[in-house]
Parts: C-alpha cells; structure tokens; sequence
C-alpha cells in the first residue's frame, strides 16, 4: 500500500530517500513525501503526484542526519500536498510516516483538538505526529511505546524528532517494516526492495516491536522497553532483478521472465523415483496428508484465481474437495473450519490484509493455514503453519503476471503428491511430471507469438468493453484475463464460463464487444465451440486462443491465438500468457501508466 523509508547515515540524505521511494513506488504512488532532520529544522518536502514530481521539489543539496519518506496509497482524506505524508506537529519538531490505518482516529483527533491541537491534513495518521510531541519525554523510543499504545489498528511508522539528531524510531503492527543494517548506516522500510542496493542484511519486525536506529546501532524492544534479540537475515535478491533492464516496464520483463520463473517454482520439487511431488515445507506427515478430507483455498485477485484454477485440478486428480473462497469474505462470515481439512493462503506479496486477517482467524478457530507465497519473511509465510515459497524473484509491476504462474506451478506439485497418495498412479505421475517440466519450454514459445498478440491489441484497443470466456480448468484463465485487461488498460472486461454466456451476458454481444475465447483441445473443446458459434451468429468479433493447427477453430474465428498443443491439464499455463500480452500491449496503445496503473497498488495491506 503505503511505502515507508527512514535512513539514518552518511550518504546524501534526500537521495537515499528519493531514490528507496522510486523502489517502493509500485506500493502507492498518489503522493510522496520526505522529511530530514538538520540542526536547525526539520526539513518536510511534499507533494501530490508521482516520487518525479517530489524529485523536482527537493533541493539536491538537502543534506541531513537522519530522514524519512513515505509513498502514499490514499484511504483517509484525498490526495493532496498537505494529506501526503510525513506529517508534523503543531511545533514542526515529530515528523513521522505512517503506514495502515488507525481506527481510533477521530477520538483521538476529538481529544487532541480540544487541547488545542491544529490539523493540517485530513488523514488518519497525523494523530500519531500530535501524540508522539506531547508524550515526548527526551526518550524518543520510550515515547513511541507510549504513543503506539494509544493506537487502534494498523500501522508501521517511523518517526523522528529535531532534539534528537541521527535517530529514528519504527514501531510494527499489521503492516510490514524490516530494519536494514549497512556498514555505519541503518535503515527503516516497508519492503526490502528499498533498501537491496544499500545492504543485504535484514532484520524483520514482528507485530509489538519497536526498533530505535542510528548511524551505528539498532536496538529492538517491545512496547515496554524490554530489549528483544533478533536474528539478522540476508536478502537473497541480486539488484538486477529489480530493475527494468532492458525492458519497457516490469510487466513486460515479468512476462518474459516466466519460463525462467516456473522452472524455478518447480526445481528441486518433483520427485522422478517415485512420480510424486515433494514440499519440505509444508510441515505434514504423510499420514495427515494421507487424512486430508478437503482442501480449501482463500485469497484475492488473481491469486485467488490461480486458487480456483487448483480446485479444478485438485478435484479432477486428487479426488478431494476442493473449495476456494475469496479471502475478504471469509474473516466476517464465522468459517466453519472441518477437521482433516487444510487452507491454503495464495498471496505474491504475503501481506494482503483481507487474506491476512482471514488467515489468522481460522487459525484463532484451530485451522491449519498454509502459505504460497512469493516475498519471503513476509506476514502471511511468517505467520503460516507451513507452506511453499515460489521463487519467483521480486514482482514490481501491480498487475500480477509471473507470480500467477508460479502460484499455479506450486498447486500443481501439491496435487501431485495427495494425488500420488490416492488414485494416481505411477505411470500417470510419471506423465504428469513430463508434462509439467515442459511448461517452460512452452511458454516460451508462446511469447515467441508476441508480435502477433501486440498487432491484435493495435486492432482492438479502442474496444470499450470486452468478454473473456473459457470452460473448466481455462475458466478461470479467463477471468485472470479479463482482470488484466481492465487493471492496466481500464477497458471494461468481464470473464465468464463460455457456456453462461447464453444465460445474460449474449445481450452485450454485437460488432463493439469483442469475444475472446479460450478453445483448447480438450473434453469441452467442441462446447466451446457451439458457444463460439453463437457469438459469431450475433455478429460478435471473436478472437480464439487455440491449440496449434486447430484449423476448424481458426476458420471460425476473426483472429487466432495459437499455443502448443500440451497435457489437457495444462493449458492453463500456456493459455494465461496471450491474455497476459493482450493486456500489455493494448494498455501500451492506449498509452496507460502500465506499471502503476491509476487507483491501485501492489499490495493491498488495508481490508
Ligand atoms: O499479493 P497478493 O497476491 O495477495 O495480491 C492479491 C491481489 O491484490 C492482486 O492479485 C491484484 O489483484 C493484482 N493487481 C492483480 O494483477
């Protein structure tokens, strides 16, 4: 959501700043903020916009001993320069950075304005600026622990004081903030991605924790100053792999990351000896995986899509029921949690709050939650019973591309060992392992067909509304599509099963809504068809995505999207990448912000 950066060192204050802001930009990016202490003042630069704008309003000589900045997400108050954080007190001497939301606020803004306290902001973070200044009792940390214990709900700060030169303090609780220790530098953030240039070792709060920094020394306490050791961790992210290269955006180099991004969800996973598939990690004895009754999955957006895709395939192989439920959902509804059952959190981030906070509540209720997740040490894989990491190095863009895959690539190797477990045989763990480990080499092929998704996008572009449609195991594909297609070019798409067509949405079809369907060559194939052909007799476009040298599908179609022909269980996998193009390449038409698309942000850390 929000990005939070504090630094406390020798190099060029403001660059430090501006420069971990642009890292963390993806994470929000309506307004942006700095504020670093000098011995004279603290010096608060803000703007509405993008981290270029604030970049220009920053004096480059702006040097100082401690700072902090923050890239703002708006939920309370608009955006605007005086809602961008960092916000000040009323005497101009605590500047802090909020991330998350306080939900005592306007108690909190009643009781401090009836003091005589004057806001200048709408938001709900300011309070924190206001009652840091009058608990302040020349320690710094301690006044933080008070203050934070006045909080209601989600933050990760950070904060600074002009009587206290070359400190900052961080407090934790529901959003992330990982301290980063440098050679005679510290640094604060809500995500290492800000700080991988500077250094590699990490040091992640938890929830309770404060973290009190300089120049030369850390200290991390609990919220009544007892002292907490914690480990150092080493960020295994090379800097490479969080620049553009030479790509356009991250979307597109994340795109054509994949081949590389699956193989490295399934190294060292799949079992050939005995056909199965093996997750260390997953913390179960094979008698509790041999128990499992029903698995049931929770996330949002297209993780929860990449769940509903492993349902199909977890029923279909494993022969066990499987739900999937989005995670916003699940927390307010009492979920029953049923005994041999497992839930599964899907989240590239691991902090979206809604798949959080509804994790957390069925473990209040004894479930047993496992993570697939792609940022490791973040909450959900922290505070998960076990779980898979994908591998799938940092994910910059908003719209989420290759942790898709991954996420699948992972469900597909659990599916193999409870199927392993049952009805699958050898012979047919052994077919589904050869089919799995072609994928790379498939899906490069298909970005290989690039340039002729890239000229249907120049033919489709200025389309206002667009349907997704596949059947089964690829209808979830669709709907992954359509969410791509509208997050990043704002055209309206809808996906649906090309067989409910009929039941509502045929009353859209005409020349200026396209179809695109999803025709591979499986069971349903000649379904799909027949609902092609519907389309096609309401003077629909369509465009097909279908298995090579499906001649009797490209003749019906407008335009054709061919992809190799693979095990009837994977086509999701080769399917999911045109959609992904499309999407691409027609918000590049249409000129879109790609990367950072207007009103969203990577990950969603408020419900
Ligand atoms: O980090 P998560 O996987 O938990 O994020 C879930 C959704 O917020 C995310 O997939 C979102 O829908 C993306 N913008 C989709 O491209």
């Amino acid at each position: 959501m929000c990005g939070i950066i504090g630094y406390c060192g020798p190099k060029p204050m403001a660059e430090v700043l501006l420069e971990g802001l642009k890292r963390m930009e993806y994470r929000g990016y309506d307004s942006a903020g700095i504020a670093v202490r000098t011995n004279a003042e603290l010096s608060v630069i803000k703007r509405a916009g993008k981290i270029a704008t604030l970049r220009e309003a920053v004096p480059p000589e702006l040097y100082g001993d401690c700072g902090i900045g923050h890239t703002r997400w708006a939920t309370h108050g608009g955006v605007s320069d005086s809602n961008a954080h960092p916000h000040l007190d009323d005497s101009g001497k605590v500047a802090i950075v909020h991330n998350g939301i306080i939900e005592n606020y306007t108690v909190l803004r009643e009781k401090l304005s009836s003091e005589g306290v004057e806001f200048s902001s709408e938001t709900d973070s300011e309070v924190i600026a206001h009652l840091v200044a009058r608990l302040y009792d020349g320690d710094l940390t301690v006044t933080v622990q008070n203050t934070v214990q006045l909080l209601k709900g989600t933050y990760g700060i950070a904060v600074t004081h002009l009587d206290q030169p070359g400190l900052l303090v961080g407090a934790r609780n529901g959003s992330p903030l990982v301290l980063g220790v440098g050679e005679h530098e510290m640094f604060l953030a809500s995500d290492v991605t800000a700080i991988v240039g500077h250094t590699k070792q990490v040091i992640y709060l938890e929830d309770g924790e404060i973290v009190t920094i300089s120049a030369d020394e850390y200290r991390t306490t609990d919220l009544h100053d007892r002292s907490i050791d914690k480990h150092i961790q080493i960020i295994n992210w090379e800097l490479e792999e969080i620049e553009k290269g030479e790509y356009r955006h991250f979307m597109e180099k994340e795109i054509f990351e994949q081949p590389d991004s699956i193989l490295r969800a399934m190294q060292g996973r799949l079992d050939h000896e005995y056909a199965t598939g093996h997750l260390g990690g997953l913390n179960m004895t094979k008698k509790e995986l041999l128990d499992l009754e029903r698995v049931k999955i929770i996330a949002a957006g297209t993780s929860y899509y990449a769940g509903l895709v492993a349902s199909y395939l977890i029923e279909s192989i494993a022969r066990i029921p499987c739900t999937v439920e989005l995670a916003a959902e699940v927390r307010y509804r009492n979920p029953i949690v049923e005994r041999n059952s497992i839930y599964f959190a899907v989240s590239q981030s691991g902090e979206t709050a809604d798949t959080l906070y509804a994790m957390r509540e069925l473990q209040r209720k004894g479930a047993r939650v496992l993570g697939i997740c792609n940022v490791v040490g973040a909450s959900i894989p922290r505070e998960s019973d076990g779980g898979v990491y994908i591998h799938s190095g940092p994910e910059i863009a908003v719209a989420s591309t290759k942790a898709f895959t991954s996420q699948l690539t992972a469900l597909y190797i659990f599916t193999l060992l409870i199927a392993r477990m049952r009805h699958m045989s050898y012979e047919q763990g052994t077919e589904f392992i050869q089919a799995l480990e072609q994928i790379p080499e498939q899906v490069a092929a298909v970005l290989g067909g690039a340039p002729k998704t890239a000229e249907l996008a120049r033919t489709y572009h200025k389309a206002r509304n667009f349907l997704f449609l596949g059947r089964g195991i690829n209808y979830p594909v669709a709907l992954e599509g359509a969410l791509k297609l509208k997050e990043i070019s704002y055209i309206h798409a809808e996906g649906y099963s090309a067989a409910e067509v009929k039941h509502g949405p045929i009353a859209l079809i005409g020349p200026e809504t396209p179809s695109l369907f999803l025709v591979p060559d499986d069971t349903l194939r000649e379904k799909v068809i027949s609902n092609m052909k519907e389309v096609k007799a309401r003077n629909g476009q369509v465009i097909a995505v279908c298995a090579e040298g499906d001649d009797e599908v490209a003749a019906l179609a407008d335009h054709v999207i061919r992809v190799p022909r693979v095990h009837e269980l994977m086509y999701p996998f080769v399917m999911t990448i045109p959609l992904q193009l499309f999407a691409y390449y027609t918000a590049l038409e249409l000129g879109r912000d790609v990367d950072q698309p207007r009103n969203l942000a990577k990950s969603v850390t408020v419900e």
